[in-house]
């Protein structure tokens, strides 16, 4: 049986985390049931993989992967603890949120130093277990940290560091959620048309993706090679066109499984003169045979509605996730789905 485990979003987008898990099992677990709430716990989604490692790395809106031990009166817990095998030294924390008890961390933590040299070690454990309330009073869950996701090294990583940036570049945990919401099988392909800096570019590349990538203006063609090449990633192809142009500009590399974007929106990032909307219309009849059937477009816009008819051909998976940018800037992360040759 495929063991199951407790994947805990990471709180600051909760529907984007959910829709990112959702769409990163469907894409390396299609075997595997979607992920469910754990009942009474919004921030927690209940999965069933093999390997909870493959699931957490490209996890961005995700903090960790717990796996469930015991449930029950705290005597219960130590007693699990301690038939837990030798994981060197661990710590016992409770769960954010959860407003527990403190001393029922140390209680339950009794329980692991069974045998001599079983040691609790709070600064750096080599295990972390975790306390949750449970259903009933006076009851609780045991957990075991399985795994941290991607989403700690992400938050290291500062566009100011690419040699190539720009105002627009996008922060490596959007880049992230935004490729992972494209649902792409492992080695599949990306084309990003409104690359800029390379941002989308550069998280497909690390996440192991063919990746394509073009934009009207040369400057940023050039900037974004700079920032694969300082990360050894070799695009499969690049052109500086317009989006209207891609279909010619990349012929031989199309149809791509996805478009994962982040079109001009006309404050910081040119239009080169064409209405920001207009840009947008006219890109989504161009990549609807840019886009294999079945296949996704992910974009930002910085409204939460477009009107239907530029619409036609794509199917949209979910309504528009809301992403707070700042306190007066929302953005609306569109998944689409290619179904014009369903027509
Ligand atoms: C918001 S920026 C993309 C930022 C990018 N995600 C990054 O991390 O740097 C939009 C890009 O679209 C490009 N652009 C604007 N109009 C275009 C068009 N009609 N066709 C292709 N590219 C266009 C601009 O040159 C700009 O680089």
């Amino acid at each position: 049986m495929t063991p199951t485990y407790w994947v805990e979003l990471s709180g600051d987008a909760a529907e984007l985390g959910r829709r990112e898990l959702e769409s990163v099992m469907a894409a390396r677990f299609p075997a595997a049931p979607p992920p469910r709430e754990v009942p009474g716990r919004p921030g927690v989604q209940e999965v069933e993989v093999p390997d909870p490692q493959t699931l957490a790395f490209p996890l961005a809106f995700s903090r960790r992967i717990l796996a469930p031990i015991a449930e029950g009166p705290v005597t219960r817990l130590a007693n699990a603890l301690s038939r837990e095998p030798d994981r060197g030294t661990i710590a016992v924390r409770l769960f954010p949120g959860d407003r527990l008890p403190e001393a029922l961390a140390a209680e339950i933590g009794e329980g692991y130093k069974r045998d001599e040299g079983r040691r609790i070690d709070l600064r750096h454990p080599r295990t972390t277990y975790v306390v949750l309330r449970g259903a009933r009073r006076e009851e609780y869950m045991l957990c075991r940290e399985e795994a941290g996701t991607g989403r700690a090294f992400l938050r290291q990583l500062r566009p100011g560091d690419l040699p190539f940036r720009k105002p627009v570049t996008l922060s490596p945990l959007l880049a992230r959620a935004l490729v992972n919401l494209a649902a792409i099988p492992p080695g599949g392909s990306l084309l990003d048309p409104f690359c800029g800096t390379g941002a989308i570019g550069l998280d497909s590349g690390i996440l192991g993706y063919r990746v394509i990538v073009s934009d009207k203006d040369g400057r940023m063609v050039r900037g974004t090679l700079t920032n694969l090449t300082r990360s050894s990633i070799v695009p499969t192809a690049v052109a500086q066109c317009d989006v209207s142009g891609v279909c010619e500009a990349l012929e031989g590399h199309l149809p791509v499984d996805a478009v994962v974007t982040d079109p001009p929106y006309g404050r910081a990032s040119s239009t080169h003169g064409e209405r920001a909307m207009d840009v947008v219309e006219n890109a989504l009849r161009v990549l609807r045979s840019v886009v294999r059937p079945g296949g996704r477009f992910v974009f930002m816009l910085p409204v939460p509605t477009m009107p239907e008819t530029a619409l036609e051909g794509w199917t949209a998976v979910y309504p528009p996730l809301p992403l707070r940018v700042h306190s007066s800037l929302t953005r609306w992360v569109y998944v689409l789905r290619q179904t014009w040759d369903e027509a």
